[in-house]
């Protein structure tokens, strides 16, 4: 047995007052002329201010409406804006959808059409850099692709030389970010995790991570919710994310992501939000073709709740479950305001992706067999 892990080059700050260590990066590159590419609200935000601080005379513009999912339409706007400051730096600021649509702009910036963008891959020599400035548990910011939506769909996109060069994950970050933002996009940061572990590209060295982020990722959102929202906890969480975000661009996902990427682009719901719920039913499916994984991650996961007074059993899934309701976050779709009778057309989207990938350790042999596990999210206990 062999494995190829790939380390990509990138600097990552972490901790307190790592906000404070852009200038110095950025200067290392020699940056002019940067852009803040961002979502509305972390615009607003307290750690958004400190970031305008650190690029002082170089901030030459800034995109501040990327909306969920980064539609295209937000990615040709902020492409506009970066053309007319002659951008030679994009600084994300927000959640994934930030992120991915920096990455699709400097992919856009360094020559490759938008309409090209969907399904690009390989090598690119990105003419800008590229910093990212997290305001949540995505961990899109770590990975060297993204996706965009576009006519309703959800397209994915990335190369090698696309990645953020620099990652800030300063705690000040997450302060004033609304707990439910943090809650289930932590539960896409444990998916990252818990796919990475049984995805076809998985290897000792990002299993090593995504135990790490099962750890550090359930304590902290534990925490959290328990009204501890010390730079401790909140490290926690950015170490989780990161950790699940190299899991994401090392083993990729699998039938959880499909279905969540589905759903997302068929009714627009958030991407934390549908991870929220499917979890444990992915994980359930993918049981049989995933035992001795889950059960290493079940062993972490067990200590992290026992250790916090919160009763488990040694059953990955069920232990997912049990942390669903212990930290608050939706439990079935129809929490979520969708509409049942269209998971003929979800199922079909789910499939053709992960049929493409062929990552998942398990390959359902029609969408027929999605439709079953999305019905299950509608119960309102999922079936055991
Ligand atoms: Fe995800």
């Amino acid at each position: 047995v062999s494995w190829r892990y790939d380390s990509k080059r990138r600097v990552t700050l972490i901790g307190e007052q790592s906000i404070n260590g852009i200038e110095r990066e950025l200067d290392k590159w020699g940056v002019k002329r940067a852009v803040i590419i961002a979502t509305s609200r972390a615009s607003k935000s307290e750690s958004a201010e400190l970031v305008r601080i650190q690029l002082g005379a170089r901030l030459a513009s800034e995109f501040s409406g990327v909306r969920p999912h980064s539609p295209i339409a937000d990615i040709a706007e902020a492409l506009r804006v970066a053309q007319n400051a002659k951008a030679d730096c994009l600084v994300a600021v927000g959640g994934g959808s930030a992120s991915d649509a920096a990455k699709a702009v400097a992919a856009a910036l360094s020559g490759v059409a938008i309409t090209e963008l969907a399904g690009m891959h390989g090598e690119l020599d990105s003419l800008v850099s590229l910093a990212a400035v997290p305001s949540t548990l995505s961990g899109a910011e770590t990975t060297m692709g993204g996706m965009f939506s576009e006519e309703g769909r959800k397209r994915g996109f990335g190369a090698y030389g696309l990645g953020a060069r620099l990652v800030v994950h300063d705690p000040r970050q997450l302060a004033d970010v609304p707990v439910d933002i943090l809650t289930t996009t932590g539960m896409n940061a444990l998916a990252h995790c818990l796919e990475g572990l049984s995805c076809q590209g998985a290897n000792p060295i990002s299993d090593a991570h995504a135990l790490g982020g099962v750890e550090n990722l359930a304590a902290g959102l534990i925490r959290l919710v328990r009204g501890e929202s010390s730079v401790e906890v909140l490290t926690m969480l950015q170490v989780g994310a990161t950790f699940g975000g190299i899991c994401l661009d090392t083993s990729g996902v699998g039938i959880h992501h499909a279905l969540c990427h589905a759903l997302g682009s068929t009714f627009g719901i958030a991407h934390g939000d549908s991870n929220s719920v499917i979890l444990p039913i992915a994980l359930r499916y993918n049981q049989p073709a995933s035992y001795a994984s889950q059960e290493r991650a079940a062993l972490r996961l067990g200590a992290v709740l026992s250790g916090l007074g919160v009763s488990s059993t040694t059953d990955l899934p069920a232990q997912v479950e049990c942390l669903q309701r212990t930290i608050g976050v939706p439990r079935s779709l129809s929490e979520l305001g969708v509409d049942q009778e269209r998971m003929g057309d979800v199922a079909q989207e789910a499939f053709r992706e992960l049929v493409a990938s062929g990552r998942n350790p398990r390959i359902p042999g029609s969408p027929g067999e999605l439709v079953a596990l999305l019905d299950q999210a509608f119960e309102e206990e999922p079936a055991a």
